[in-house]
């Protein structure tokens, strides 16, 4: 098993590096952007997140050749602040964010994350949490799970919950091909030709499990709190309500808060932060042909300038 780092070049080039800056890998996955960063660090140092202990594992292994540059710090990218504060951090020059879960959590079986492999539906990318993707799908109410399959962008989430709650009723739905099963059964043929029925489905069970969207804004927020001027956020994101956040948030904070009463924006004001990526920038087709799993991957680029 090896995760391959998606948009590597692109996103180092694009956090414009310092030697001696202090960087934040908020998703160090296989560590590929954070090994990326330290090879770039003279003086400076790494503080690499990760919610899933076996990924910190290897990537200690994997990064140990910098162990004096890096600290890794087993926590949700939720509390980035507490935990620098924590670090008598205030400031950091630059933080990346490649958001989802690596290949080692898709392709690992046990994990529940793939419609691949039939394993216990569980989809945490934090074991130690309690809730669980089959715990979502027994005992969420048929609203909740409306909510969570339309926000999902499951075309036929009416007819899927009211299977689930049919099933559900009989005997509990506790693994991933129990739960393909239930898709198959009410999946459109059309749907099934476009793509396999159970994507969309696992995709939306996974962000609500690990809460993937409400941790992105919350870490955003923080994020820009933390740059200092001339520091740069990178974000990757593999989802269009994802990367729909990460645009909306790099979109304000790139623009003036006009106070009321004001007219018009006076010479000489500007925002807090410049957009470095005005569009986002897609894996090439180089990439794409060595990785496939880069297919929707896009990277968002902001920089404090004031
Ligand atoms: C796509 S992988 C990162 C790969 C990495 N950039 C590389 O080059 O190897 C995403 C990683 O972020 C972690 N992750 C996702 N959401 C997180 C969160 N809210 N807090 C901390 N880690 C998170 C996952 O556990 C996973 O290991």
């Amino acid at each position: 098993m090896k995760h391959i780092s998606v948009l590597l070049d692109e996103t180092l080039n694009g956090l414009s590096i310092q030697p001696t800056g202090t960087y934040v890998d908020a998703t160090l996955g296989g560590g590929g952007h954070a090994a990326g960063i330290l090879s770039r660090l003279t003086s400076g140092k790494l503080l690499g997140f990760d919610q899933d202990l076996f990924a910190l594992e290897q990537t200690k292994v994997r990064l140990g050749e910098y162990h004096n540059k890096v600290e890794l710090i087993h926590a949700n990218f939720s509390q980035l602040q507490v935990e620098l504060a924590t670090r008598h951090i205030q400031q950091v020059d630059g933080i990346v964010m490649d958001i989802g879960v690596s290949s080692f959590q898709l392709d690992d079986p046990a994990r529940g994350f793939s419609y691949h492999h039939d394993a216990p539906l569980d989809m945490r990318m934090d074991p130690t949490q309690a809730l669980t993707a089959a715990e979502i799908v027994n005992t969420y109410e048929a609203d909740q799970l409306k909510t969570l399959f339309t926000t999902g962008e499951v075309p036929f989430t009416n007819r899927l919950v009211e299977e689930i709650l049919r099933v559900r009723a009989v005997q509990p739905i506790s693994t991933t091909f129990e739960l393909v099963d239930v898709v198959q059964s009410v999946a459109p043929r059309v749907e099934k030709q476009k793509r396999h029925p159970a994507r969309l489905v696992f995709q939306a069970l996974r962000l609500e499990t690990n809460q993937e969207l409400l941790v992105l804004s919350q870490a955003i927020e923080q994020a820009l709190t933390l740059l200092r001027i001339g520091g740069r956020l990178a974000i990757i994101t593999f989802h269009s309500l994802e990367d729909r956040i990460v645009k909306q948030a790099f979109v304000k904070a790139s623009s003036l808060d006009i106070p009321q009463g004001v007219p018009i924006a006076t010479k000489g004001m500007q925002a807090d932060f410049k957009l470095i990526t005005k569009k986002p920038i897609v894996p090439s087709a180089n990439e794409l042909s060595t990785n496939p799993r880069a297919k929707s991957a896009k990277l968002r680029i902001i920089e404090r300038v004031q």
